[in-house]
């Protein structure tokens, strides 16, 4: 099959039909490097996570997945989906104010230039969820957050507004389906394309790698929780003085262990499904 993308985590090729097969890798990135030792089962985790929730959204959106591969080498870590034609905009949802909302919010009292009201602090609940657009950036450049009126300029009000109440209404689905098991989806990212005239969820679906999940216990507005899943990774590299340009020190094979069981956790906690049952999976 070629070949006809390969990102930091995936790599797709394209399956004939208008069917591209999406496999997911275990490579991990960390301060936006990918580090060189994989974390076991993460892609399997990953493409769990991801049939999931679309099983959970359908009432919502139609998805772009065919069938999950379960059989040799990519068992249970490669989706088969129908080629969409993706919108040029990410849809991010956000719940909690954080990462680059924050840093906006605190310089202007702004949201992807929309106000919020003041004196919120990092990581406080926002009042509602609110539809973040961004753009989608070529490789190597970052995505920039953008006003919902810029997303309008870039698909049209009809698909924005579509887009809109569909990532709103996945997000709080998914929202409330997490805070039942204990966890916290702070925000999420969704990529929607058109397949057969209509917008449907694509990509990857509220996994550890488009979302940020917190354990809800952990919680504390004016502080940043732990991340879910790579925070083993990252206090260790924090604690090697490393620079944060690659090459990235090797992880020592006890955080790897314990950075795999973190997704396997988020996956298991996320579903009440044991990931021993996922295609693929030893152990
Ligand atoms: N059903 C689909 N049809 C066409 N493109 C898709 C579909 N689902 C996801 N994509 C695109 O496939 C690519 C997957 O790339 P990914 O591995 O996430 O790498 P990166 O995000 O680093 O570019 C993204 O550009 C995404 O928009
Ligand atoms: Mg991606």
């Amino acid at each position: 099959m070629n070949l006809v993308h390969s990102g930091k985590v995936r790599d797709v090729y394209d399956a004939g039909d208008d069917l591209l097969l999406m496999v997911t890798s275990d490579r991990l990135s960390a301060f936006d490097v990918v580090l060189a030792e994989p974390i076991p089962d993460k892609g399997r985790v990953l493409t769990a996570l991801t049939a999931f929730w679309l099983d959970r959204l359908t009432d919502i959106a139609p998805s772009h997945l065919v069938r999950i591969e379960d059989e040799g080498e990519h068992a249970g870590r490669a989706m088969l989906v129908k080629r969409a034609q993706m919108l040029p905009i990410e849809c991010i949802v956000r719940g909690y104010l954080s990462g680059s909302a924050w840093n906006e919010y605190r310089r202007n009292g702004t949201m992807h230039g929309q106000p919020l009201p003041p004196g919120l602090q990092q990581s406080d609940r926002l009042p509602e969820p609110v539809f973040t657009p961004s753009t989608k950036a070529d490789v190597g450049l970052h995505d920039e957050n953008i006003t919902v009126e810029q997303a309008v300029a870039l698909v049209g009000q009809r698909t924005a507004d579509e887009a809109a109440a569909i990532s709103l209404a996945a997000y709080q689905r998914a929202a409330d389906d997490a805070a039942a098991h204990g966890i916290i989806i702070a925000d999420t990212k969704f990529e929607l394309g058109w397949i057969d005239g209509k917008l449907s969820i694509c990509d990857e679906v509220l996994t550890p790698d488009s979302s940020r999940f917190w354990e809800a216990a952990d919680w504390k507005p004016g502080t940043v929780p732990p991340s879910f899943d790579k925070q083993p990774v990252r206090d260790w590299l924090e604690s090697t003085g490393w620079d944060k340009n690659p090459p990235p020190p090797s992880l020592p094979p006890e955080v790897v262990e314990a950075t795999s069981a973190r997704y396997v956790a988020a996956y298991e906690r996320l579903s009440g499904q044991l990931l021993s049952d996922w295609p693929g999976v030893q152990r």
